[in-house]
């Protein structure tokens, strides 16, 4: 799909106008008219406002997928459900240490086909949470209708995530490798900034080992972490668990192993 096609499909399912979309973004409706049938193409400058405004990256308006997308995109449009439907570990703790005694907001990061953030919902939580592909959310939804309850699901780029609320619990299982290094300290202090008093950061990352020999051909925009990394962001967080992992796994078929560092952590009020 080109630009032009890209715009006019995403205005259209917004249900928007040409001329709404002109309006926001102080352009002629003819120019809008003219980028869909592809007479012309909007400035360069004006992809990051047209992006925002159709609810996509400026990566899709112009037809790339990023291997990550096409591999998990992929793994998603199968029926089955790819993670299966059991809980991740980390969803118990949660409830141990915070349960939902009031309305506490959750946020899901890199959520995948929903089950961690629909099980959460159905005791009691209040979820948002997002992942890079459209087929991941599309089944998080069907399963949340299924489990009669409701996650405010959405997709969005962990790299360019900015939070618009605080959240009580930030939960990430299986994604924080796909943030190259030198944005770590950047989004984990966004993320961190966004977290109530109290609040708790659950957050899994896989990190690299000299004697743990990874799968074949999964290192393509995945920076595993130093080990023991991530705790080193949180020095003014308590932390409540931190532990350090090897094991196997058989995805794509080939027998290997991952080590992977966790982490519980609770965010204290400064004096
Ligand atoms: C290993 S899966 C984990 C899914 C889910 N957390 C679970 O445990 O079932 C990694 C997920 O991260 C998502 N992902 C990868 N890069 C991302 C990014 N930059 N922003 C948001 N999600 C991303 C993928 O689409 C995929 O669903």
């Amino acid at each position: 799909m080109n630009i032009g096609e890209s715009i006019a499909k995403k205005r259209k399912a917004l249900g928007m106008t040409q001329k709404d979309l002109a309006g926001r973004l102080h352009v002629s409706f003819q120019a809008v008219s003219k980028w869909e049938q592809n007479v012309s193409c909007p400035e360069t400058t004006l992809l990051p406002a047209i992006a925002e405004l159709l609810g996509t990256s400026v990566d899709s308006l112009l037809g790339y997928r990023s291997p990550i997308l096409t591999d998990y995109e992929a793994r998603y449009q199968n029926g089955e459900y790819y993670w299966g439907f059991e809980p991740n570990r980390f969803c118990y703790e949660i409830m141990r240490r915070k349960p939902p005694v009031k309305p506490l907001k959750v946020l899901d990061i890199g959520c995948g086909e929903g089950k961690d953030a629909v099980f959460l919902a159905r005791n009691g939580y209040q979820v948002t949470a997002f992942d890079l592909t459209d087929s991941g959310l599309e089944k998080g939804r069907i399963l949340a209708e299924k489990c009669h309850t409701y996650v405010d699901f959405f997709k969005a780029d962990l790299k360019d995530f900015h939070p618009t609320q605080d959240y009580d619990i930030i939960f990430s299982s299986g994604v924080f490798h796909f943030i190259p290094p030198e944005l770590r300290s950047e989004i984990l202090e966004s993320l961190q900034t966004h977290t109530k008093e109290n609040g708790l950061h659950t957050i899994n990352v896989f990190v690299e080992k000299a004697f743990v020999k990874e799968g074949p051909g999964k290192d393509k925009d995945r920076y595993r972490w130093k080990s023991g990394e991530l705790f080193t962001h949180y020095s003014n967080w308590l932390i409540h668990k931190m532990d350090e992992e090897i094991f196997d796994c058989n995805s794509g078929g080939i027998p290997h192993k991952h080590c992977m560092d966790s982490m519980i952590a609770e965010k204290k009020p400064l004096p």
